[in-house]
């Protein structure tokens, strides 16, 4: 092995910087490689100046800092490009090009650090012949094999802090506070941040609520002189029998963007006569230093993707299970989406100790 490639794709997530810290830093102590960052996830293989060399210089410093050093990009689908041909937009597989743009920087292996799109991707190129490995990202927490993802312990940290920050406001002016989080298809960040934080009414995309349900949680409450109520809710939490909430619709070039059920169901709370405010937490769960645990968590996956490209363990992922880390192979990754099971032990924990579902 001597030449690694390494690129981010998708949402980014506190500990990317952490990860290609590590990773350069085995690929060059341990087997003297050369490495690349590839920018602004796949498209720097296409684009004029996307791929920098990475040495211990370009990597110092970086380990505390949020985002990612290499760019990145969640529209970046080779397989689904879109450019404009006579004036008109086109998608357009660009697949091959990637594979030549790979033969042609000579790379033994590409680090792949990317959520479930990303490593689809990745998948698909490795099926194409690429030695690729994924690395496992999202603040979601939501990727199949793994037991935890690096950002996610930074976002939940995150969440408990607005929570509690909404909790003395709440009681100050006996209202109900609802907080709106990421977690597009899995409601991790809601469910145990809401453990954490002490929420009362916790709406996650696993378990459809029914208003009625969350109004009597909240009325049991007011019965018992406790006339406040924090509410943590996933942006892709639904009504029974209802949709998810989009902000703004998907077009060719963008993905849906979820957004205002937190407002949807703050309304329906005030229209019941319970003043109530809404605060979307966004990005901010995404940005900033890494936590302890995700430095540590993505130092180690970045140094195990390297020897696991060291073995030529290609088409597989670098996972974290039962406090160690292993390997699976990516197609097992992909093919099952985690989410919240309904008889998880935080689940039940939750409803033992009076949190709401809103079911
Ligand atoms: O996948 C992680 C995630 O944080 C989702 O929870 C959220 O829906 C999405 O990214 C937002 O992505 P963007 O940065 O494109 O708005």
């Amino acid at each position: 092995m001597k030449r690694i490639g390494i690129l981010t794709g998708g949402g980014d997530a506190p500990g990317l910087n952490a990860v290609i810290r590590a990773a350069v830093k085995t690929a060059i102590n341990e087997y003297g490689c050369d490495v690349f960052g590839i920018k602004n996830s796949y498209d720097g293989f296409l684009e004029e100046d996307g791929i920098v060399p990475l040495g211990m210089e370009e990597v110092r410093g970086i380990l505390p800092r949020g985002g990612t050093i290499l760019g990145s990009a969640n529209r970046g689908n080779p397989y689904a490009r879109k450019v404009i041909r006579d004036g008109k937009e086109v998608t357009i597989d660009v697949s091959d090009e990637i594979v030549k743009g790979m033969k042609k920087l000579n790379l033994d292996a590409l680090l792949v650090l990317g959520g479930d799109g990303t490593l689809h991707i990745a998948h698909e190129l490795a099926e194409k012949g690429v030695p690729i490995i994924g690395i496992p990202k999202t603040i979601d927490n939501d990727i199949g094999g793994t037991e935890v993802t690096f950002g996610f312990d930074t976002a939940l940290n995150i969440a408990t802090e607005a929570l509690d920050r909404l909790h003395t406001t709440a009681e100050s002016h006996h209202r109900a506070m609802v907080l709106e989080l990421m977690g597009r298809d899995a409601g991790f960040i809601a469910l145990q941040a809401g453990v954490s934080g002490g929420a009362d009414v916790i709406l996650i995309p696993e378990i459809p609520f029914k208003f009625e349900s969350i109004m009597k949680k909240i009325q049991e409450r007011h019965a018992k002189g406790r006339k406040f109520s924090i509410l943590a809710v996933s942006e892709g939490a639904k009504l029974e029998g209802g949709e998810q909430v989009f902000s703004r619709k998907g077009d060719e070039i963008y993905v849906p963007r979820l957004g205002g059920v937190g407002q949807m169901v703050g309304e329906y709370i005030e229209k019941q006569g319970i003043e109530s405010r809404v605060t979307v937490l966004g990005h901010i769960q995404r940005g900033g230093t890494p936590t302890s645990f995700d430095r540590s968590l993505a130092t180690r996956l970045g140094a195990a993707a390297v020897r696991l490209a060291a073995r030529d363990g290609f088409d597989r992922m670098v996972a974290f299970q039962c406090g160690t880390i292993t390997d699976i192979s990516l197609a097992e990754s992909i093919m099952i989406p985690k989410r919240v099971k309904l008889d998880d032990d935080a689940v039940v924990t939750a409803r033992n100790i009076g949190i709401s579902f809103g079911d």
